[in-house]
């Protein structure tokens, strides 16, 4: 294997100039390359200064993610700082690109640290469930001050260089080649005399804190604000505090023995699922090297109601000029004035500036009539979800369209075969299934329809990434992935209230887990839409039916499953709903009883689980960690878990599948066999997560 590091000599000054594409990642190879280049700089009189800086896109980018799975081996990143920080040559950082995790922490090692005005500088450990594990916990505190080290590490979120400046992390911004400056900076130093010293002997920023512990009370409960069911967040602030009270060196060993425990446990494997299932998602068979994406310059976004609204602020918040085109001037009028509105709350939350937000809003254009789309490079069409009209609308879009415009409809459940049918032009026809609130949510399931081109589902994911959405490539079938799985959860959510449970001991079995109950979720959406579309299709639920007949809608009519108080949003379990259960129940002739809360869990997530199985088996995704994404971003499946399908894997899929059996014996329910693929998975000793 090539060395990654290689020194560089500019007459006397030596460049470790790492290269390990494609994002400089500080894996086992460049780490003991950099301490045998460091060792070999300082034992040799020929060089007088160090600079570390790096080949391609980006300074390091952090420790190698894959690397985690395995022993942890090689030369640790103490061990490069600690030759980082000699005292004899001084050891310049030049960074552009990012400097994160690992990188930022071997930056902090040297004695001065020079970027590029945009480089961004970071600890996101705390996103993969860890706490920095090379000596970020006591460089930065040393670096920035405890409290600013305490928002950065906590929220894992990173800083540009020219912050960094004012900070103090960063003591220089440069413009262009990052060796030529570092060459230069070194110079500047040796020519100056300038003393160098390492932070780790620097304790200035710290002295306040440590006279007054309550100066960062603030910036802990701030950090912390709700307990999100991470471990990880807690312990950075644990390893932050022991920069202010125990020697260095013991809380550098505290700080590795933390990390490696946080690797080793489970929130931290499903986190490092989560970051490679988010690059995966967009890796599609089909979409070979050759294919290009569409230019999308121009959007056009039919329907100015809840979808059609968001879905436009969504193209506008990434700076894409949309126009909304709606049927009358009434309702166009409607759809621009909430999204105003939606914009003004936001920069009364202070979420945005009244000018960003006036430019944003300046970015959507409101047109009446179909044929206003006609110079639009993507249409998005978020009408009612009826056949007929989508079908008309598709109809008419095919002629009034561009030719190479891409036609995408929002539906939620229709066949966007039957829609593409409607056109002459069913290979630019995709599905874009935004969630609501559409300029919130960020999951857009992308539904490959039969004839969709190659370079339109390229264009559909690119598009997507643009406007900040995690796109899921998706296969025809009734509700997707997330409606479809969503369906057999809320189906037995509803036989448990029948068998004997209560909306709020089921909503809380699903609250301890760390996603919104059904009911709850129900109330939220609103029991009536669905209540209305049952009255087309004769279809019976008997509890929300009857909640609905006694105009029980949900939040918005102030009941549901819950009673709500006048401007709030907590539900309140209500005695005449638990009436209206028990009676049901009753007419029924179901005999209720006790209902154990893993009971209950099992039945909301076990059959789940056996429909992401039918998915993959029908071909609907590439890989079950695209079903995991789907849940992660959709539906607010608890993160630190993986994602269903992973959570599954973690549970073991014998279990899964053996009380799958147990519930279809004990319910002559066929649905609830084991899919054959669970079960063949399952008596195999296999994972979902190894089906490639
Ligand atoms: N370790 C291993 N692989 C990494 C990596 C890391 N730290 N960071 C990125 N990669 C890989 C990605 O998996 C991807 O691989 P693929 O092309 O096979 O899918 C590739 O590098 C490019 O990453 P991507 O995220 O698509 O590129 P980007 O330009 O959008 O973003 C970064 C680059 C570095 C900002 C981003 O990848 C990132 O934030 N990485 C993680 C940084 C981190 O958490 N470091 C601390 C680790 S403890
Ligand atoms: P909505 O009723 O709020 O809005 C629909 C809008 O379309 C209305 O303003 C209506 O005037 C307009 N419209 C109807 N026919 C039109 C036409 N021919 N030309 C232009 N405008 C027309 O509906 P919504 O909740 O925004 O749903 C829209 C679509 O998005 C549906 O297909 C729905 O299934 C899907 N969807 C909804 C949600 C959700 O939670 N609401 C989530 C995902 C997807």
């Amino acid at each position: 294997m090539t060395n990654p590091v290689a020194i560089q000599n500019y007459d006397g000054i030596a460049v470790l100039l790492v290269d390990n594409p494609p994002v400089n990642a500080l894996a086992k190879s460049v780490r003991q390359g950099l301490r045998d280049g460091m060792r070999e700089i300082l034992d040799d009189p020929a060089y007088v200064a160090a600079v570390i800086a790096c080949a391609g896109r980006t300074f390091v980018s952090g420790a190698d993610i894959h690397e985690f799975d395995l022993p942890m081996e090689g030369v640790g990143i103490d061990e490069i700082n600690t030759l980082f920080e000699n005292r004899s040559k001084p050891v310049i950082a030049a960074i552009h690109g990012v400097a994160l995790g690992g990188g930022l922490e071997i930056a902090m090692g040297c004695h001065f640290r020079i970027a590029t005005k945009d480089a961004k500088l970071g600890q996101p450990e705390v996103k993969l469930g860890l706490i920095p594990g090379g000596g970020g916990t006591q460089r930065l505190p040393r670096a920035i001050g405890p409290a600013r080290a305490v928002e950065l590490i906590v929220s894992g979120e990173p800083i540009l260089a020219v912050e960094g400046l004012k900070l103090g992390l960063i003591d220089e911004i440069f413009e262009g080649d990052p060796i030529a400056a570092g060459v230069a900076f070194a110079r500047r130093v040796l020519s100056e005399s300038r003393a160098f010293r390492s932070l780790r002997d620097d304790d200035s920023k710290l002295a306040s804190t440590r006279a007054d512990r309550n100066l960062l009370t603030e910036a802990v409960n701030n950090a912390v604000k709700r307990d999100s069911g991470m471990d990880a967040p807690r312990a950075c602030v644990e390893a932050i505090g022991w920069s202010l009270n125990v020697p260095f060196d013991e809380a550098i060993r505290r700080e590795r023995e933390l990390f490696l425990a946080l690797k080793d446990g489970e929130q931290s494997k499903a986190l490092r699922h989560v970051f490679f299932a988010e690059r995966n998602s967009s890796k599609v068979a089909s979409i070979t090297s050759h294919v290009r994406p569409r230019a999308v310059n121009t959007v056009a976004v039919i329907g100015a109601g809840t979808m059609g609204g968001g879905i436009a602020q969504s193209f506008a918040n990434a700076g894409i000029p949309v126009r909304l085109v709606e049927v009358t001037e009434e309702a166009l009028d409607k759809g621009l004035a909430t999204i105003r509105k939606g914009y003004d709350s936001t920069v009364a939350r202070g979420g945005l500036s009244a000018e960003e937000a006036a430019r944003r809003a300046g970015l959507i254009s409101g047109a009446v009539g179909l044929e206003r789309v006609e110079d639009a490079d993507l249409i998005v069409e978020a009408v009612f979800e009826t056949m007929q009209i989508k079908e008309d609308v598709f109809s008419r879009l095919s002629s009034i369209a561009k030719p190479g415009a891409i036609l995408a409809t929002n539906t939620s459940y229709l066949d966007v075969n039957v829609i593409a049918a409607a056109t002459y032009r069913a290979q630019d026809v995709v599905g874009l299934h935004f969630f609501s609130p559409a300029n919130i949510m960020r999951l857009c399931e992308i539904v490959r329809g039969k004839e969709t081109a190659p370079d339109v589902l390229a264009t559909a994911i690119a598009v997507a990434r643009r406007i900040a959405k995690v796109p899921v490539v998706v296969g025809v079938c009734h509700g997707f992935v997330g409606n479809r799985m969503l369906s057999v959860s809320i189906a037995q959510a509803r036989k448990l209230l029948l068998e004997g449970a209560l909306p709020q001991q089921i909503d809380a079995v699903a609250n301890k887990f760390g996603m919104m109950g059904p009911f709850a979720m129900g109330d939220l959406a609103g029991l009536d839409i669905g209540w209305r579309s049952r009255k087309d299709s004769g279809e019976r639920l008997p509890i929300e039916d009857a909640l609905c007949e006694a105009g029980r809608f949900g939040q918005k009519s102030g009941a549901g499953f819950y009673r709500y108080n006048q401007g709030s949003r907590t539900p309140i379990p209500d005695p005449e709903v638990e009436a209206l259960i028990v009676e049901t129940s009753r007419g029924l002739n179901i005999g209720r009883r006790d209902i154990e809360d893993a009971e209950i869990h099992e039945r909301l997530t076990y059959p789940m689980i056996n429909e992401g199985a039918r998915i993959l088996e029908e071909g609907i995704v590439e890989r079950a960690s695209d079903i995991d994404l789907v849940w992660l971003y959709g539906y607010g499946w608890p993160r630190q878990t993986g994602g269903p399908m992973f959570w599954a894997d973690q549970t073991g899929l014998a279990i899964v599948a053996n009380r799958l059996a147990y519930m279809a014996a004990i319910d002559r329910d066929t649905t609830l066999r084991p899919a054959p693929r669970l079960a063949r998975l399952a008596f195999g000793g296999g994972t979902f997560g190894s089906l490639k």
